[in-house]
């Protein structure tokens, strides 16, 4: 059985903050493994169908515009649970109550912006990151 995968992004905020090295660091010093790697200033339409499950909520249209407003950093890496794996490294949604030692606890505040600014997103399910390596490796 081959190793799971996921797709991380380190999102415009993060890559402005100039954390990419900071953030892929800890991936890898978790054990994980990169395998492809690309900078990608992200469309709408590639954006929307990214964040499809949350079309229609009120942070959506904020989302989009924060998403693109600067280049993101994809990562395909793999790793047996990577998916969990990550998320747990990326910590809690919210970057004020993420837990001290995730990447949102330790390198993301609250801006009082429309939308929480991260860092990161992480693949949820196998079936999500199936679906978004092909969208973000096409
Ligand atoms: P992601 O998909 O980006 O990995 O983040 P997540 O699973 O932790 O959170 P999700 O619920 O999927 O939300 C997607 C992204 O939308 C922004 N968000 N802001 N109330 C808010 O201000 C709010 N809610 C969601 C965040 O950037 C979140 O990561
Ligand atoms: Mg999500």
């Amino acid at each position: 059985m081959s190793a799971e995968e996921t797709l991380i992004l380190v999102k415009p905020d993060g890559v402005a903050r100039g954390l990419s090295g900071e953030i892929l660091r800890r991936v890898e010093a978790k054990g994980y493994r990169i395998t492809d790697l690309r900078m990608v200033t992200a469309s709408r339409e590639l954006l929307a169908e990214h964040y499809a499950e949350h079309e229609g909520k009120p942070f959506f249209e904020p989302l989009l515009e924060f998403m693109s407003s600067g280049p993101i950093v994809a990562v395909r890496a793999e790793g047996d649970r990577v998916i969990e794996g990550f998320r747990s490294l990326a910590g809690a949604t919210d970057p004020t109550t993420a837990a001290p030692g995730t990447i949102r606890g330790d390198l993301g505040r609250d801006w009082g912006v429309a939308v929480q600014q991260n860092l990161v997103h992480g693949s949820d399910s196998t079936l999500s990151a199936e679906r978004e390596l092909a969208l973000w490796f096409a």
